[in-house]
């Protein structure tokens, strides 16, 4: 795709799809024996989501958040507003929440919280992306693709205003309307 501002390349198809295949055989090993639900967070996770999980090697079994955050596009008050619910129970169920950015962290705290208080056996968190100069919150991130510098990245699930969320690589994002 030609766009002026799609930036330099921070991670290659082929360094998402690597990283990818270690992740799920790492979940793998740690799941083994029991059928996790696997929660991804609409709309951004998506494609990580899809991938990582033809890289489970088990029974799993997959359902579906939508959150906003009162804000900006680009920036999260931390208030967060459920769109979309699960589908199904996770009472008693070990729950793997798959993130495609943990940025301040704010939404996934609240998401966390909201998990928890409908008594799951356990909660982890599996994200492609932390830009951990940025947390505000402390969060334990049991499985993480990659560190990257704060910087805005677009591709492989994640936008500006929706846009760029088909790119098959991680790129900076050069254009001018995020703060
Ligand atoms: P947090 O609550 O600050 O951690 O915000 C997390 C959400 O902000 C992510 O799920 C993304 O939707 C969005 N976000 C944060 N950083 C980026 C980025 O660099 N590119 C695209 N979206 C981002
Ligand atoms: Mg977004």
């Amino acid at each position: 795709m030609r766009d002026a501002a799609i930036g330099e390349v921070l991670v290659q198809p082929d360094e998402l799809a690597r990283r990818v295949r270690e992740l799920g055989a790492e979940i793998s090993r740690d799941y083994a024996g029991k059928e996790p639900v696997i929660i991804g967070v609409l709309k951004g996770a998506v494609f990580f989501i899809a991938d990582l999980m033809r890289e489970m090697d088990m029974h799993c079994v997959v359902d579906f958040m939508a959150v906003s955050s009162y804000g900006s596009s680009t920036s999260t008050s931390g208030v967060v507003r459920i769109l979309k619910d699960l589908d199904m129970s996770i009472e008693g169920r070990d729950v793997l929440v798959v993130e495609d950015i943990v940025d301040s962290g704010l939404t996934l705290q609240y998401l966390l919280r909201t998990l928890w208080a409908r008594d799951p056996a356990s909660v982890e968190v599996c994200a492609l992306l932390t830009k951990p100069d940025r947390r505000r919150v402390e969060l334990d991130l049991k499985y993480i693709g990659f560190e990257i510098p704060d910087r805005f990245v677009i591709g492989y699930g994640l936008d500006v205003d929706e846009r760029y969320r088909n790119l098959p690589y991680v790129a900076h994002y050069t254009g001018t309307d995020v703060d």
